[in-house]
């Protein structure tokens, strides 16, 4: 069967969950897997000598099980229960995955038939980050101590493999980032068939 993937990453409270949910609410016959659900228990998580947990690589996750929940929806794509685009019955599954550490792990490279990186300034993500509570939480210093430095290095690398990538400015509202993506895959006027094209 014919399916149709979407990557979405970026920067850390770049929007990424937020629009790949905004997304899947609007897309028939639409998944969405997360990376954050496969980060390995923090026992298992080194530790570098300022004593910070290092969650911001691609060790921290198990990329092994997140690659096999991948390739258990490609051979057989799990449909959402509800289709908001009646009529069609020849929806093509798609799959968004979204999470931090994407364009940077070789074996996903050939996946991709969209691949979206939503960037935001260091001050906003800082302030967007310290909102947010974390299991565990973020101790004083991780931001610049592991955070936007594992950011910057990640960045620096994916930009020397993948060439096809589309930057999304997440400080647009949520709104505006739908329609930029939605609207570079047709999503809203036609079937999902268009995707294809
Ligand atoms: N387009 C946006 N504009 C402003 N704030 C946003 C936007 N998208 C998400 N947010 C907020 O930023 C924070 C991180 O969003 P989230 O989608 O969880 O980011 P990520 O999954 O990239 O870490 C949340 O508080 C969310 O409400
Ligand atoms: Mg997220």
């Amino acid at each position: 069967m014919k399916t149709f993937v979407i990557g979405i990453s970026g920067v850390t409270n770049g929007g990424k969950t937020t629009l790949a949910k905004n997304l899947q609410k609007h897309l028939p016959n639409c998944c969405v897997i997360s990376q954050d659900d496969f980060f390995k228990p923090e026992s298992e998580i080194e530790i570098d000598e300022n004593g910070f947990l290092q969650y911001d690589v691609l060790e921290a996750l198990n990329m092994e099980k997140m690659m096999s929940t991948i390739s258990s929806w490609i051979e057989s794509p799990s449909h959402s229960p509800v289709s908001t685009d009646q009529g069609n019955a020849e929806e093509i599954p798609i799959l968004i995955i979204e999470g931090f550490l994407l364009f940077n792990y070789k074996p996903l490279d050939t996946i991709w038939n969209r691949s979206y990186f939503l960037t935001i300034p260091y001050e906003e993500c800082k302030k967007r980050r310290s909102t947010r509570v974390y299991k565990p939480p973020d101790p004083p210093g991780y931001f610049d101590g592991h955070v936007w430095p594992m950011y910057l290095k990640h960045r620096r690398e994916m930009e020397d493999i993948t060439s096809e990538i589309v930057y999304l400015d997440g400080t647009k509202s949520e709104e505006e980032l739908f329609s930029q993506v939605s609207a570079r895959n047709s999503i809203k006027m036609e079937s999902t068939k268009s995707f294809l094209n």
